[in-house]
């Protein structure tokens, strides 16, 4: 099955981002990728549920997202109000991985867990049940724009082998210096959602970017 596209909105432009998000969707977006930042977990400060609230009634696209904020158990339930439909959260930042990803479930949407570059797998293999969605970051969280760390291919390979021991229905996906070059290596390492700021946000055709992403 071809992987599905998400678009980071962290490369779109700020000041018109209905604008932004149509442009995307009308070139193939499967779902809108949104990276909140705090300033402490990751040097750079971004978005919240305001923001996410008010593009929302923009676009039926599902909204994937991205916690990079620390103790992120404390605002589950303003982003689910603002209305994702998937959370991600970093380990790295939360103490009751557990018990965050219970409080996503109970609160109608899917859970993810987002691993940095140098956190292990096994800090995810034991809760499995509770995670519809792992993050493998392929970059280091913070900006969009980043070189794709190669050496992340073969924690891509030992993630889908986790996945696929598990026998159980978990997206993989991967976020950090997707492009045309990279996208392959990711798709053939197991990956089946491909987050892309950079590349699909400059780019003059988005929708070449997009389809070719989806057809890897
Ligand atoms: C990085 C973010 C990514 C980023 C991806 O901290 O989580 O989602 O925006 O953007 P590119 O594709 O530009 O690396
Ligand atoms: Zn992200």
């Amino acid at each position: 099955m071809s992987p599905l596209v998400a678009p980071s909105i962290l490369s779109a432009d700020f000041s018109d981002l209905k604008k932004e998000i149509a442009s995307v969707e009308k070139a193939g977006a499967d779902w809108i990728h949104i990276d909140v930042m705090d300033g402490m977990f990751v040097p750079n400060i971004t978005i919240g549920p305001v923001i996410i609230k008010s593009i929302r009634k923009h676009t039926s696209k599902p909204f994937d997202v991205h916690l990079m904020i620390e103790k992120p158990e404390r605002y589950i339930e303003n982003f689910v109000e603002a209305g994702a439909n998937l959370i991600s959260v970093h380990p790295e930042v939360c103490i009751h991985l557990h018990r965050v990803l219970k409080e996503i479930h109970n609160n109608g949407i899917k859970a993810g867990v987002a691993l940095n570059p140098h956190t292990p797998l096994s800090n995810i293999k034991y809760i499995l049940d509770e995670i519809d969605l792992i993050l493998i970051m392929t970059v280091n969280p913070g900006f969009g724009g980043q070189k794709f760390i190669h050496s992340m291919v073969n924690k891509i390979k030992d993630t889908k082998k986790l996945i696929k021991e598990s026998g159980k229905d978990i997206y993989l996906e991967v976020d950090g210096g997707i492009s045309i070059d990279t996208g392959e290596l990711a798709v053939k390492a197991g990956a089946n959602v491909l987050v892309s700021g950079n590349s699909i946000f400059t780019s003059s055709d988005r929708e070449r970017i997009i389809s070719y992403l989806k057809s890897l």
